[in-house]
């Protein structure tokens, strides 16, 4: 088929090569001219494992193109994704004013026959908006629907091309089945192709991201409070996961969750809520809890040393919302940043691949370390906010001889916290009781 895919981001290069791989036609369209040149160099302007190969690979073959030209992605398309972004406003509803740009700028290009797919993550009803907005401008009827994008950054690849589901929100039967051998190369272990009205797939999507936030929010309220009953939130975690209903997946205490979907996608849903006149009190609570957990670090680090971080040297390990991406979009590492800015710390970070992002926002307000080591040196404390596989298993000897105070504030719970007791460091987690060094 031939496609389009407008918003060549996260969402939109995966998706764009993930179809050109299967053997499609397909141009990535993009506004930021400097991201395509970018592209057409054969540089990924991501971090995505696997992504770069299969770029080149699809490139080479001539089946993904990048361009900022609308009308030669658009003309000739089968089906036009839409992956552009749709962050939050202020009152935390979703702003679609890319969107609405996309859908007004493709209009009189489309084909006849084409279909617009939704890829990007919108309010529930976008896709009617979408019917109704491109009838006024054409007098006729167009295809459009909803696919929401379920993949995960870091795993972006393999969530595409091996979905545990593809959802499809559509009016028709025929768009339906046109979606479904799109999908169909993905789909060879038989996992299921959903359908159902542009409507409850939107739904679904929000649904979807604001139960795993839930989760996590719910696990790190009672992480906290296992602090303070002196209770071990990993075995409280074994107790409960073992049971069916409950299990393990997504129960992970940790700095708060960043990234630009839970925040945003919370939010909106609420805001939907509160549109149609329901007050949507656990989704307010996931969200607050979660601004709250975000401080946690900070908070740990400035009453370890009693409230006075001036001049403190402090490492911080991890700087992505999440291991395996250099995304940094309300990433809980800002945080703990500013606040040991306002404190006025000296801080050196360190992220396999997150430093050139947080240098664009902090310059040399931070110091950037080559490599996790290089960063403890002279450092007073550790603080760990992304859980980088790199940093699972250290070498505790030369930390220990590289840093000043041998402190590790974790906000990943990486390590037995009796092992680094003994190992001499003083060492705060999530949920667990901190231990004290020699
Ligand atoms: N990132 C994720 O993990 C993820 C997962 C599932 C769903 N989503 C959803 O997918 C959507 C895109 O997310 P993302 O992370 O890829 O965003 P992104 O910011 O990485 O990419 C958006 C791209 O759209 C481009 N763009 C903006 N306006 C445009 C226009 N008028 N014409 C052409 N291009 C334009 C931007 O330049 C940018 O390259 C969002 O709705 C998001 O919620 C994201």
């Amino acid at each position: 088929m031939r496609i389009a895919v407008v918003g060549t981001g996260y969402v939109g290069l995966v998706t764009g090569t993930c179809l050109a791989d299967s053997g499609n036609t397909v141009s990535c369209l993009d506004i930021n001219a400097d991201k395509i040149a970018r592209l057409k160099r054969g540089e990924i302007p991501i971090y995505e494992p696997g992504l770069e190969e299969l770029v080149e690979r699809n490139a080479a073959a001539g089946r993904l193109r990048f361009t900022t030209d609308t009308a030669a992605a658009i003309r000739d398309a089968e089906v036009v994704f839409l992956a552009v972004g749709t962050p939050p406003s202020d009152d935390g509803s979703a702003d679609l004013s890319a969107l609405w740009s996309v859908v007004d700028s493709i209009a009189s290009l489309l084909h006849e026959r084409a279909v617009v797919v939704t890829k990007s993550t919108v309010p529930v009803g976008t896709c009617a908006g979408i019917e109704r907005r491109l009838k006024q401008r054409l007098g006729r009827d167009c295809r459009v629907a909803s696919n929401p994008e379920f993949l995960k950054e870091g795993a972006a690849i393999e969530d595409f091309q091996k979905p545990d589901r593809v959802v499809v929100g559509v009016r028709t039967a025929e768009v339906g089945d046109l979606l479904r051998e799109l999908y169909l190369p993905f789909l060879r272990t038989e996992n299921p192709f959903l359908v159902m009205s542009p409507e409850s797939s939107e739904m679904t999507k929000y649904v979807a991201n604001a139960l795993l936030a839930t989760k996590i929010s719910f696990i790190n309220e009672v992480a906290n409070l296992c602090e303070r009953m002196e209770a071990d939130i990993d075995d409280v975690r074994r107790g409960i996961g073992h049971d069916s209903r409950i299990g393990f997946a997504f129960l992970f205490p940790g700095a708060g969750y960043g990234g630009s979907c839970f925040p945003k996608d919370v939010q909106a849903l609420a805001a939907m809520a509160r549109d149609k006149g329901v007050t949507p009190r656990i989704l307010s609570a996931v969200h607050e809890t979660n601004l709250a957990q975000k401080h946690v670090l900070g908070e740990k680090v400035a009453a370890h040393f009693a409230g006075n971080l001036q001049g403190r040297a402090i490492a911080v390990w991890g700087l992505a919302f999440k291991p395996r991406t250099d995304d940094i979009r309300d990433a809980p590492s800002l945080d703990l940043i500013e606040r040991l800015l306002a404190g006025g710390a000296v801080i050196t970070v360190f992220d396999p691949e997150a430093m050139e992002n947080v240098r664009a926002i902090y310059g040399d307000r931070l110091k950037y370390a080559p490599c996790a080591m290089e960063a403890l040196d002279g450092a007073e404390c550790l603080v760990i906010v992304t859980e980088w596989g790199d940093f699972r298993r250290p070498d505790f000897d030369d930390m220990a001889r590289r840093m000043k105070g041998r402190v590790i504030i974790d906000g990943r719970n990486l390590y037995q916290p009796q092992d680094l007791g003994r190992r001499g460091f003083t060492y705060h987690c999530i949920g667990k009781l901190p231990v004290n060094g020699r």
